[in-house]
């Protein structure tokens, strides 16, 4: 009893010691202590806290180095709408905004200028003045609880001087500088601070996230009860710094006239009438370069609180607010060389090789043009200088020229000729095409699909392979996979006699692929997972029934199928009916791959309903690694071949690589093996 009461001051002793030192450390930038020393104070607290788990504060300090424990981000109901805004690009935009706004509500507002913070939006919910809950925008109606995480970022209060009950909304996100020494280090490097930013507020360890410093700049407050709280939107921001939120101080207030503007500011602070919006607007628009950390526009909010609900909302944004959004980052550089790619179905892709140049935060040295009209709406020639910018922040694309090159390059046109193997090329509607199915490109990019991990998984062949074997003309299309002797490669550079018998060992293995799997390899255009399922779902069982429909044209059959369209059904009688195609897939029925659906019998629950899952890695238990998306599908989840913004869920293996760093950067709930064991186990 002694001794936990001498725990007990202990913990109480030091817990405010560090409560002071967080505060020095993470408000006001100015730590008192060494690292040390306070590691030290924090490990002692943290074996006390093992020892005595009872007497742990709710606000803890040792809840912001987090824990080693994988977390779960279960996804739960927002209560407080989570709604985005609506944007404009011009300074007359807002001005036409403030005026329709006005006109709403029948008498002038006043509205108050925000930075528009480049982070992650997170709200906070508190219970009696305790942090119970933060939860990721997600889709808006449901986040993913990131609690455990969100605790280690010092600038989220976990208790608050007040006990009330209210949820905060506010921006995650990385300083510039620490963004920088951070991703200096890092094997792949994030794009920008806010995909880092996204990334480590999901990591499974919140050890993880608490040794990013991402900060939270809060700007709007909720209370659970509506008629609590000052009514506009200047006292709430007051009380949110009151209550020891981190609180951008860096706004303006806008009114019919300066002088009132003035008066509710108290003098401190910017403010004006509407008119100086445009000033304030210019002069944010350059301070921007020099901040701490990246915003993307201003946000107008209206200030009084009643009229807010008066406005009301969209589906998609309050109509109380709107964004002034900056135009998207730009660089100049010089077009060196423009190449063009031909993928597997002979598509050309002309790629304008640029001098690297930094884009927002990333450095940019190819860019897709897209076809020929692309490039003729641009004027675009070799040596111009062109404008790049960076949509939407992930692809590149040219924005303009900005300067002619001098040495009298005209607008550059796609080739006549295929560049790989000299065939006529051809349009089709917006596109150029080889049509030479044979061209080498074409077969590679063929066999490669084929062997992918989405379609037949076939350990070993990737482009590097593929391209040895093709070149050295050991395998000359897709058939011929199942019939070489791989073991006649031993002695050939790279290849060893275990390497040798691991490709042979991947080709046998995928004969037992799943009928669907076998059809999406074969790459039909526009028939990718989702067309697959809608054919096989639909009846079609075994390949032989599929020939049968095409063979007797019966086109009504595929358009009577919910999901397929007159252009898709075009592209399927298209494959089937051509020879070369048809011969491809007699011989790999010949070679004893699977062209029949297996029943399966079985039933489960739809865990995985809504969820977009990516697979990566290698695994124990799921190996082929298609065995796991089969488990994904078979409750209801998709499958997706790589990580997008849609990906929800991505399952990771044993060397996960890119798509691990894509799928932190976007943000997706990443899970391990044995995590993904349990969800299956949970019925
Ligand atoms: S107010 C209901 N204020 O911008 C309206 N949003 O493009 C709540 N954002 O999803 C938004 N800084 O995540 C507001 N000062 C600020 C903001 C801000 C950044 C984000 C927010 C929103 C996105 C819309």
């Amino acid at each position: 009893m002694e001794k936990r009461e001498h725990a007990k001051i202990e913990i109480e002793q030091l817990s405010r010691e560090l409560l002071k030192h967080q505060d020095l450390y993470y408000k006001e930038a100015q730590p008192l202590i060494s690292d040390l020393e306070y590691d030290r104070m924090i490990d002692r607290l943290k074996t006390l806290e093992e020892r005595y788990p009872e007497l742990r504060a709710v606000d803890s300090p040792t809840l912001r180095v987090g824990s080693d424990l994988n977390s779960e981000f279960p996804e739960v109901p927002h209560t407080v709408m989570m709604l985005s805004l609506d944007k404009t690009y011009t300074t007359a935009g807002i001005l036409e905004w403030i005026e329709k706004s006005n006109k709403r509500v029948g008498h002038p507002l006043t509205y108050i200028v925000e930075e528009k913070i480049d982070g992650v939006s997170l709200v906070l919910y508190y219970e009696q003045g305790i942090l119970s809950r933060a939860v990721t925008r997600g889709n808006g109606i449901v986040g993913n609880d990131i609690t455990t995480n969100a605790k280690t970022i010092g600038t989220i209060p976990l208790k608050l001087p007040q006990p009330l009950n209210i949820a905060v909304r506010g921006e995650v996100f990385l300083p510039l500088e620490q963004f920088e020494t951070l991703n200096r280090n890092l094997e792949t490097p994030f794009a920008n601070p806010r995909n880092l930013a996204a990334g480590t507020l999901r990591r499974l360890k919140s050890s993880e996230t608490a040794k990013v410093p991402l900060r939270m700049l809060s700007y709007e407050l909720f209370f659970t009860n509506p008629e609590e709280g000052p009514q506009s939107h200047l006292e709430r921001l007051r009380l949110l710094k009151e209550l020891g939120f981190y609180v951008n101080e860096s706004y303006g207030l806008f009114a019919t006239n300066s002088a009132l503007a003035k008066d509710l500011t108290s003098g401190k602070g910017e403010s004006g009438a509407y008119e100086a919006i445009e000033k304030y607007v210019e002069i944010h628009s350059t301070r921007r370069e020099h901040l701490s950390y990246e915003i993307d526009g201003l946000v107008v909010k209206v200030n009084e609180l009643a009229e807010r609900e008066f406005l009301g909302y969209t589906g998609h944004h309050p109509r109380w607010a709107i964004a002034y959004k900056f135009e998207a980052p730009e660089a100049e550089t010089v077009v060196e060389a423009i190449d063009v790619q031909v993928g597997r179905t002979g598509r050309i892709t002309p790629v304008a090789r640029v001098k690297p140049v930094k884009v927002g935060n990333s450095v940019v040295s190819n860019v897709t043009l897209h076809n020929q009209d692309y490039i003729n709406l641009l004027e675009l020639a070799l040596q111009d200088r062109v404008s790049i910018s960076k949509r939407g922040d992930v692809i590149p694309a040219v924005e303009r020229v900005i300067e002619k090159n001098e040495a009298g390059f005209k607008t550059w046109q796609i080739p006549q000729k295929c560049p790989t193997c000299g065939t006529p090329l051809v349009e089709r509607g917006a596109h150029t095409f080889c049509p030479n199915t044979q061209c080498p490109d074409q077969v590679k990019g063929r066999i490669v699909f084929f062997a992918g991990r989405n379609q037949m998984d076939i350990e070993g062949f990737g482009p590097e392979t593929v391209n040895f074997l093709y070149d050295n003309h050991f395998i000359d299309d897709i058939p011929h996979l199942y019939t070489f002797d791989y073991l006649q490669l031993v002695g050939e550079e790279g290849f060893g006699e275990k390497k040798c018998s691991a490709l042979a060992e991947a080709i046998e293995a995928s004969k037992k692929r799943p009928f669907r799997s076998v059809l999406v390899a074969l790459g039909i255009a526009d028939f990718g997972k989702k067309g697959i399922d809608l054919l096989v779902d639909s009846g079609i069982k075994t390949v032989h029934r599929l020939f049968e429909l095409v063979d007797s044209n019966n086109r009504d059959y595929f358009l009577a199928i919910k999901g397929l369209g007159e252009k898709s059904v075009d592209s399927l009688f298209e494959y089937l009916l051509d020879k070369e195609f048809r011969d491809r897939i007699e011989a790999l029925i010949e070679a004893g791959l699977t062209f029949e659906e297996e029943e399966s019998g079985e039933e489960y629950e739809p865990l995985f309903s809504n969820q977009v899952w990516c697979v990566t890695g290698s695994f124990e238990a799921f190996n082929p690694r298609s065995l796991a998306l089969k488990e994904i599908e078979k409750r209801g989840g998709r499958t997706t071949s790589s990580v997008t913004s849609k990906t929800t869920h991505l399952l990771a293996g044993v060397g996960g690589g890119s798509k691990l760093q894509q799928a932190q950067s976007l943000g997706v709930t990443i899970v391990d093996e044995e995590q993904f064991i349990r969800l299956l186990e949970e019925k």
